[in-house]
């Protein structure tokens, strides 16, 4: 127990000021968005949801957006025969778009071709020279286009037949590059960043942090911050010199503070972030040149960098040239935004790879949304045993009598007893996917009591002499379903919702204080009418009670639309998360 509690501690870091600004990065506008971009983005939103629900006195602030300068945008730009500003503004929308979508909540959407972001890019240049942090100077180097990065030897593979290099990490050609640049100090700040990054939960999965120490073990090279205007001229121009142009990934990560509008002391209301989320790619510059940057500036570094892992396809990299892109909208339409957002929340990890799979994806949430979750609601809510269509109050003498004899009854209550503390430690680390393990397998044992308790032939007793006993076996399935909507808010925000709605429950209570209101807490002695919050109330007659259609395989349609057995026969995955209850719904949706 006080294993767990410093183990909370620890994830939480220094994130209890009021300010809770949290970032996504911003998406290049060259091509449009995939499901891995959308990942940094509901990652990003599934934090923050949990943030205001837990925390609701802290001031979230979430901030995304499209970075739209350089030569890779004006490149795809040129290949699609659109003037390139044109061509931001349609690559921008559709990122919009789909975040719009997908439920995000983002208090700022930001483009770097924006005034806005202009003016404090020129402003934290101003000041960065100012303090003395960038000179000028001749410089030559292995220059990757595709990265806009310059590299060392070191970072390089030479392919001795054709004898170009190659960047290791990215894989994209490099040219040797001779030109005159302005230069970052880097080499100054190298102490400075190993100490920020050492401090405790700052760059978390912490293999990530193993990472950038590995990096800076070795002596950091000075940066060039700036390029020929003549050769990227689809950029920022460095103040007082139009020969230059700001560095694409400098002007990209102030991005991060012209949303909250710098150089007006306003920002520092929200400053620093109390959480960066990122892909494995991007830490370098997120891990090592920003903390720099920053300090340079004389501004506080991010409390914490939040790295993911990268979506395959299949086992393979998702690229254009593969044609194995997964578009967001496509894939909605199969399975909703909100099976798309609970796939890649519950079964992505941040610290590896995920692998994208249709099959995967329509087993997972046939199992889990429809079949687990949504068949209970339609069974609790079902007219032939619930005909008042209410959500009743437990009798205090079944109650006590079920959780004396029946098995599945004790389970489902001491799965509810650890369901707020268990989920609360998981969303403080971002772990969402052990958050729907959790709630899953209170749902099984929920499924578990209603299969045990046989509600069934409990109807129609002489003069309703069976009700009570009815009424306290579905009391104590709502209260289940109730309270894992309540967790699953953060991560399915719509789903979670209708479910709330169907089962009334006010907007005041929708809170995680209100996770402790439940049977399983009840004291036993106390009387069924003793807590106003536990009167029998009317469902939501507007609401339905089918959450969350099966998904079938047009091959498989007429096979599924056959009523389904009692007993229907479950899919297995090696995690055992796909273990779900009894009797799978007929209802379904096809995908094509
Ligand atoms: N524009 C830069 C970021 C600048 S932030 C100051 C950039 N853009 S990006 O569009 O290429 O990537 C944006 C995010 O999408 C990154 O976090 C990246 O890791 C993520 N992903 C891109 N491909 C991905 C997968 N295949 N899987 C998961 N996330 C991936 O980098």
């Amino acid at each position: 127990m006080l294993i767990r509690r410093i183990k909370l501690l620890k994830c939480l870091g220094a994130r209890y000021s009021s300010s809770h600004y949290v970032t996504t990065p911003i998406f290049y506008v060259n091509a449009a968005p995939h499901i891995g971009h959308l990942y940094s983005a509901v990652i990003a939103d599934a934090h923050c949801r949990y943030q205001k629900l837990r925390h609701p006195a802290s001031d979230v602030r979430l901030c995304t957006g499209t970075d739209e300068h350089g030569t890779k945008i004006q490149q795809a730009a040129a290949i699609h025969n659109v003037p390139v500003d044109q061509y931001c503004q349609e690559i921008s929308s559709r990122y919009r778009e789909v975040f719009q979508a997908a439920h995000i909540q983002n208090d700022d959407f930001i483009r770097t071709t924006e005034e806005r972001h202009k003016q404090a890019v020129a402003q934290f240049w101003r000041t960065l020279h100012g303090r003395g942090h960038i000179y000028s100077a001749a410089y030559s180097g292995w220059y990757c286009v595709s990265d806009e990065v310059f590299l060392t030897d070191s970072q390089l593979r030479l392919d001795e037949a054709s004898g170009t290099r190659y960047s290791l990490e990215s894989g994209h050609p490099v040219e040797w590059t001779e030109e005159t640049n302005y230069m970052f100090r880097l080499s100054q700040f190298q102490d400075d960043v190993r100490h920020w990054v050492k401090q405790e939960a700052r760059i978390r999965p912490a293999k990530f942090e193993k990472i950038l120490l590995d990096t800076l073990s070795e002596p950091l090279p000075d940066v060039s911050v700036s390029r020929p205007s003549n050769r990227v001229h689809w950029a920022i121009p460095v103040p007082g010199d139009d020969t230059q142009t700001v560095y694409v990934w400098l002007d990209a990560l102030v991005n991060y503070l012209s949303s909250l509008g710098y150089p007006n002391e306003k920002f520092l209301e929200h400053w620093p972030p109390a959480q960066q989320v990122i892909g494995k790619d991007i830490l370098k510059f997120h891990g090592i040149y920003w903390p720099a940057f920053l300090l340079a500036a004389g501004l506080q570094p991010p409390q914490q960098l939040y790295v993911h892992s990268h979506w395959t396809v299949d086992g393979q990299k998702m690229s254009k040239s593969k044609h194995n892109v997964v578009d967001p909208v496509q894939a909605a339409q199969q399975y909703t935004m909100e099976g798309l957002r609970y796939f890649l929340l519950c079964e992505g990890v941040a610290h590896s790879d995920g692998n994208y799979s249709q099959v995967k994806a329509q087993r997972i949430l046939n199992s889990e949304l429809a079949d687990t979750l949504g068949n209970l609601l339609s069974r609790a809510c079902a007219k032939s045993l619930n005909p008042c269509q209410v959500y009743p109050q437990p009798h205090a003498e079944h109650l006590a009598d079920l959780l004396q004899s029946v098995d599945a009854a004790k389970r489902l209550r001491d799965s509810l007893l650890q369901l707020s503390e268990r989920c609360e430690a998981h969303y403080e680390c971002n772990h969402f996917h052990l958050v729907a393990d959790t709630t899953m397998a209170a749902l099984h044992a929920a499924n578990n009591f209603f299969e045990s308790a046989k509600p069934w032939e409990l109807k129609g007793g002489k003069e309703g002499a069976n009700e009570p006993r009815l009424a306290t076996i579905i009391a104590m399935t709502m209260d289940a379903l109730r309270l894992c909507g309540i967790v699953l808010q953060p991560i399915i925000p719509q789903l979670a919702t209708r479910l709330l709605d169907k089962l009334s429950v006010p907007a005041s209570q929708r809170g995680w204080d209100c996770l402790n209101e439940n049977f399983a807490r009840r004291d036993s002695s106390s009387s069924s009418s003793s807590n106003s919050n536990s009167r029998s109330h009317q469902l939501d007659g507007q609401s339905s009670a089918m959450l969350f259609q099966r998904i079938v395989d047009e091959k498989d349609k007429t096979v599924e639309q056959k009523p389904q057995p009692q007993q229907a026969k479950r899919s297995k995955s090696k995690k055992e998360r796909l273990k779900t209850a009894t009797n799978a719904t007929t209802a379904t949706t096809t995908t094509s």
